[in-house]
């Protein structure tokens, strides 16, 4: 990618990735924390798994132009929102909301936008819960507040994405047998989703009811 940056203060495109990659590897650390002082205190770990990834010169410069930006360095900082991505996958739909707002309630963590498309679901069927933040990034000479899209969702929702992101692959235009069957699909892992929780919840209270039984024959 060609990126002309003139001027005082300008940074080279070596120089902001290395920012976002490290804005990555903040979050990263965060969501670790919180995972283990999840486990430490609930004996259970509301994240299954991460993905982070830096977004690629040639799909950066995409984007721009897909939005009539020209290829600068200051564009692609003021308006590439996704540039460091992270993915956050859980084993149930109440864990998203509990881990977005441990991570909103961070006091150097900022909240930009809120993208929820599990209250409010893509045409598509698409489901996730999407967070833009910024987080301080400490350099020798200065503090960068650096953008990072969150994208968080249960293991069935993810399932789904990445299967219809490959089938978009694909297709120029998804024919619409298989968009109404992707449609369904989604409703089938909503369903999955749901029955899922059911049962965790059924079981956390079996659980519950058997430690007071235990509790009250020792008394
Ligand atoms: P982008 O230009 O793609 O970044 O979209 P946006 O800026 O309008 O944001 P949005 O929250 O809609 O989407 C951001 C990201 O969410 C995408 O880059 C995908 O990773 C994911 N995403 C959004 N919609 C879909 C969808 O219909 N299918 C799949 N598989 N992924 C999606
Ligand atoms: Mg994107």
């Amino acid at each position: 990618m060609e990126l002309k940056v003139t001027g005082e203060g300008a940074e080279s495109y070596e120089e902001v990735m290395l920012i976002y990659s490290g804005a990555l590897k903040q979050i990263n650390t965060k969501l670790e924390i919180l995972n283990q002082e999840f486990q430490h205190v609930h004996n259970y770990n509301p994240i299954e798994h991460i993905k982070s990834r830096v977004k690629t010169p040639g799909s950066i410069a995409a984007k721009l132009k897909r939005h009539g930006y020209e290829v600068t360095l200051a564009n692609m900082v003021k308006y590439c929102n996704d540039i460091a991505g992270i993915r956050v996958i859980c084993d149930f739909t109440s864990d998203i909301y509990k881990i977005a707002d441990m991570i909103s309630n961070q006091s150097d963590i900022h909240v930009l936008a809120i993208k929820d498309y599990i209250a409010h679901p893509k045409p598509s069927g698409y489901k996730s819960y999407h967070m833009i933040v910024t987080v301080p990034v400490y350099l020798s000479d200065r503090i960068v507040d650096t953008k990072v899209e969150i994208q968080i969702r249960t293991i069935a929702m993810d399932f789904w994405a990445s299967l219809e992101h490959k089938i978009q692959y694909k297709f120029t235009d998804v024919p619409q047998g298989i968009a109404d069957e992707l449609l369904e699909c989604a409703n089938m892992v909503s369903a999955l989703d749901d029955k899922m929780l059911y049962l965790n919840n059924e079981i956390q209270e079996i659980k519950v009811e058997e430690k007071r039984e235990r509790g009250g024959r020792q008394v």
